[in-house]
């Protein structure tokens, strides 16, 4: 995407509402009750903006909500972009280069995925201490504009160790289980096979999901502060617990999820 359309992106939103962003959050699948905790709400729909394509899944509404959750102002993405959708990658990142642009500088996603972990149960929380990449393009691919970041970033320490901390001690003091592990990212849209949930076991892979990955990267090529929160609705190994699984079913666990990970997030939003 080019930096002109991204500003213009931008400048539309400035002109709604001119607060300085302290935290910009993308929801996952089935993660929409959040949005009732903020406050003084500006909504801005996606086809307001220029430039900001209309997510496709069901449970994906586009709109940007600016607000105060917590005594912070945030800026909240209703709505994400995935690769499978057909999305290119540039548009998948979109959100985080506008956070970027907002000069932003902390950011929490959060998203549903499969458990590769044995120990993992259905509607779990595990928040993400590293990731593996098995997605087959990348959003750094092609020009890199000097307002973007480095050419070749980093991803060491791209999970903030605070955070993970922090989001650690609140869920215990609050009964929630909070797993901490790692991420794998493939293309989607189809689940796995058997023989590839094997295979991601083997990488060292805690759970897998279709999305997240490229809009860490470009945080992380931002210099952001991140966190991310993934929401176990399938469990996928070992191969004896695998269940045949539908939208419907995982967008329900992630809505009876949705109130323990609030517990987590209404406190940790006191360490931003
Ligand atoms: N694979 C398996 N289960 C999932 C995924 C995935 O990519 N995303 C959410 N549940």
């Amino acid at each position: 995407m080019q930096v002109k359309a991204i500003q213009k992106i931008v400048e539309a939103i400035l002109a709604k509402s001119q607060t300085r962003i302290e935290l910009g959050i993308i929801l996952g699948t089935g993660l929409h009750d959040f949005v009732n905790y903020i406050k003084s709400q500006i909504i801005i729909s996606y086809n307001e903006l220029e430039g900001l394509p209309e997510p496709s899944v069901v449970s994906h509404e586009g709109k940007i909500i600016i607000g105060i959750f917590e005594g912070k102002n945030v800026l909240c993405f209703l709505g994400r972009f995935h690769y499978y959708e057909g999305f290119t990658m540039q548009q998948v990142v979109l959100p985080v280069r506008v956070l970027q642009f907002l000069k932003c500088e902390n950011i929490w996603i959060t998203n549903a995925a499969g458990s590769i972990n044995p120990t993992y149960n259905l509607g779990d929380i595990m928040v993400l201490n590293d990731h593996i990449n098995l997605q087959s393009d990348n959003p750094l691919r092609g020009k890199s504009p000097i307002e973007f970041g480095a050419r070749f970033p980093d991803m060491l320490g791209a999970y903030c160790q605070n955070w993970i901390k922090n989001a650690k001690r609140i869920a215990t003091e609050n009964n929630v289980v909070l797993h901490e592990g790692v991420y794998a990212a493939v293309n989607g849209p189809n689940l796995e096979t058997p023989a590839e949930y094997k295979m991601l076991f083997v990488l060292g892979a805690d759970v897998v999901g279709m999305s997240t990955v490229p809009e860490v990267i470009v945080a992380k090529q931002a210099g952001m502060r991140i966190a991310v929160f993934s929401i176990i609705t399938d469990v996928c190994y070992p191969i004896e617990r695998l269940r045949e699984t539908t939208l419907d079913a995982i967008i329900k666990v992630a809505k009876d999820t949705e109130p323990k990970l609030l517990k987590i997030l209404t406190k940790l939003i006191h360490e931003v």
